[in-house]
């Protein structure tokens, strides 16, 4: 009998992670039928991946509020998954990562007793608070999931020590890592490109939670001196869509010459525009994923990671959310070749780009 999938997600790296595995599913349909859910907890940033991967989805729970806090992401999702659950019965619902759409529509599932999968399962940090709320809600899931997918070696072993069943893990890479070899091109141009023509390119993103507000007023004036020291860099800002980055990034960035703040890119877009990067500067954690496959090196704007792989490979350096680390660091790389070689060699710690295909052949044979 075939098995159904119900895979969930609603934030755009959960679409940009997921939407790989939804295709690779498709492709075993003697044995699956896939449901898509998706929550809506991000709408244009979500639906912009949905189009690139031409992924559509059976039901929208479109919870996104302007002012959206956890407890009504949580509460709208949890009640919305009640709903599409009964109605499907999947016998298995896949999740991914550490959003509260995770967490919440896993715990759907938990609670109409069906099966959950974890996608990218292991990560952690071992700090509640860091980064907020999404430590909680990877170790969250991993309590009430049945099919761990670790995308590492470190993340299996994680899970063991917390006394996961080993038969139940299955490291597979990460599925972010796969779109890598379809979107970036040798032969991509787009004018912001042209803009930096010349110049080394700094790609920056910034949109933590624990980070609203003063770490990010932080970040940013140490970017800004360092833009001002260097003639010969050109940075570009694809700036999240929450209001509250939006706003300490106008008061602090605004005039900047060497900085342009555009819209958030295309996944396809954004990828060669990492591809074209000099250095990269975020808080995000997909990012980390994908640099070291381009060997890129990131400042991790963050006291914490739970990506330590590309820390050990060498792409990676956290350097904290206070100005003068980030000032010191930034500067360190533009001005010190040494430094800049260390950290700009290609590594593959996050998985080969088959990472979709191995869990789809997982779900195919076990039950
Ligand atoms: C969420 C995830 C975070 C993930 C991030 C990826 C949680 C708690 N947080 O954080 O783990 O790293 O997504 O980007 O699950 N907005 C729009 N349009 C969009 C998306 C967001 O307008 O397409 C605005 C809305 O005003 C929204 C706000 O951004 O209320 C915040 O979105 P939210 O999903 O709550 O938080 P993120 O910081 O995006
Ligand atoms: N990304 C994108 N467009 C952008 C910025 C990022 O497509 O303008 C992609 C990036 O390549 C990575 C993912 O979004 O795959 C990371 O998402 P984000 O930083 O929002 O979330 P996190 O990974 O921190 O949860």
């Amino acid at each position: 009998m075939k098995k159904k999938v119900m895979v969930v997600f609603g934030t755009r790296p959960e679409a940009i992670k997921m939407c790989p595995l939804v295709l690779a599913l498709a492709e075993h349909k003697d044995e699956l039928d896939v449901v898509v859910c998706v929550t809506g907890q991000h709408r244009q940033m979500l639906d912009q991946v949905l189009g690139t991967f031409g992924v559509v989805p059976q039901y929208d729970l479109n919870v996104m509020r302007a002012d959206q806090t956890l407890t009504t992401i949580t509460s709208d999702v949890l009640s919305g998954m009640r709903d599409v659950l009964q109605k499907e019965r999947p016998d298995v619902v896949l999740v991914h990562g550490d959003t509260t759409t995770s967490f919440a529509a896993g715990l759907a599932a938990f609670y109409e007793r069906i099966p959950v999968g974890h996608v990218e399962a292991g990560l952690r940090t071992n700090n509640l608070l860091s980064p907020w709320p999404e430590e909680f809600n990877r170790q969250a899931v991993d309590v009430f999931s049945q099919w761990y997918f670790a995308p590492t070696e470190t993340a299996r072993e994680n899970l063991l020590r917390e006394g996961k069943d080993d038969a139940r893990i299955w490291v597979t890479g990460n599925t972010g890592i796969d779109a890598l070899s379809y979107t970036v091109r040798e032969d991509y141009d787009h004018p912001e490109l042209a803009w930096a023509e010349g110049h080394r390119l700094i790609l920056i993103t910034a949109h933590r939670r624990e980070n609203l507000g003063d770490p990010m007023r932080h970040m940013f004036r140490a970017i800004r001196r360092v833009l001002d020291e260097h003639g010969d860099v050109r940075a570009i800002y694809p700036i999240h869509m929450n209001p509250r980055v939006r706003s300490v990034a106008a008061e602090e960035l605004s005039g900047e010459e060497r900085l342009h703040i555009i819209d958030p890119l295309e996944v396809v877009d954004f990828h060669n525009f990492m591809a074209r990067s000099h250095m990269i500067l975020t808080d995000s954690g997909g990012i980390q994923e994908e640099a070291p496959s381009l060997g890129k090196p990131v400042l991790v704007m963050r006291d914490t990671t739970e990506r330590p792989e590309g820390v050990a490979a060498g792409t990676l350096r956290l350097v904290g959310t206070d100005e003068t680390p980030i000032y010191e660091a930034f500067s360190e790389l533009l001005d010190d070749d040494a430094v800049y070689r260390e950290m700009s060699h290609a590594a593959n710690p996050y998985g080969d780009g088959h990472a979709s295909e191995r869990i789809a052949k997982i779900l195919c044979g076990s039950n």
